[in-house]
């Protein structure tokens, strides 16, 4: 009875996962805040995009670790650099079955560690960023992503990288816009899967845990600049934003269960303090019913095998 009544359901398709491949790195390399994470080098990051597929996951979200980094993010736009090469594997492996989606940000590229590139002042150029973003948005189109995330919060990101997709001949690719996205306190293992060495906080630049409205603005303002799927991020601490966002928009609403949540459950799990698979399950089925179509999940994989 409780199968043939429940409104609210998790599938592989509904779920991404979110990857961290790494520059010059001879074996996958743990991620000692998530457990069961890793930094793949290029070719288990094939296998896992591989097993993704298998899967019928609905795609994997795709972040760079490079080597160097450098004040302008220069890595972000090379060809030849880890995350372009590391979409391209992953194209070729996943074909058209599975999406491959890149993120599109500087900081992950940046000595600094910020999303975009910093003026005289130390202080980040949101418009200088968007010229940058726009050339990242083609090399990641030209790698083979179907999809790109810009997720660096700058005014007028979703609309340049559309802008530059298309007059690239990338009228094709897609834009998932990390549309509300709020500068939390969950974002911290990320800092350790990326090697990020972040000086300062991105409060200037991402939303105040305060504020909800603001969210319905920034929703509003890339739906109008071109974005095909709006994001909400973290998730279990914004909720109330999905159910927002779902009601506000009538594209699909993605949300990002992030580092932290990880961490947050899998600690509480070693522990053996909370069930883990059932503490898992409850969390990204509360996303869906919260009002995600699509949910970016570390457990995405795991999730999949189980369903
Ligand atoms: C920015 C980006 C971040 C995350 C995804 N994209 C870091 C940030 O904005 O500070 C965080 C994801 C996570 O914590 O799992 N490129």
């Amino acid at each position: 009875m409780r199968r043939l009544v429940a409104e609210t359901s998790l599938r592989p398709q509904d779920l991404v996962l979110p990857m961290f491949v790494a520059e010059g790195i001879d074996d996958p390399r743990p991620i000692g805040s998530m457990p069961g994470v890793v930094q793949h080098t290029r070719a288990s990051a094939r296998d896992a995009v591989r097993e993704a597929r298998e899967l019928g996951l609905g795609g994997v979200m795709l972040f760079g670790v490079p080597e160097r980094k450098d004040a302008i993010g220069s890595g972000g736009l090379d060809p030849d650099g880890i995350l372009n090469v590391a979409v391209a594997d992953a194209r070729e492996v996943a074909g058209d079955d599975l999406l491959v989606m890149s993120d599109l940000c500087l900081d992950e590229f940046t000595d600094h560690g910020h999303c975009g590139v910093l003026d005289d002042r130390g202080r980040v150029d949101n418009d200088a960023t968007l010229e940058v973003y726009g050339r990242m948005g083609v090399a990641q189109a030209d790698a083979g992503a179907h999809v790109v995330g810009p997720s660096g919060m700058m005014d007028g990101q979703v609309g340049v990288i559309r802008a530059a997709l298309d007059a690239a001949g990338h009228q094709d690719v897609a834009i998932l816009a990390y549309a509300v996205k709020y500068a939390s306190a969950f974002y911290g293992p990320f800092r350790e899967a990326v090697d990020s060495s972040l000086q300062g906080d991105r409060r200037t630049y991402q939303q105040d845990p305060a504020n909800a409205r603001e969210s319905v603005r920034e929703v509003l303002l890339d739906v109008e600049e071109g974005a095909d799927v709006v994001m909400v991020k973290p998730a279990m601490s914004y909720l109330d934003l999905v159910a927002t966002v779902r009601a506000t928009v009538s594209v699909p609403v993605a949300a990002y269960q992030v580092s932290g949540e990880y961490a947050m459950i899998e600690a509480a799990a070693e522990r053996g303090w909370i069930d883990r698979d059932r503490a898992i399950e409850e969390s990204v089925l509360s996303v869906r019913r919260a009002g995600a179509d699509i949910v970016l999940t570390y457990w995405a994989a795991e999730l999949g095998r189980r369903l």
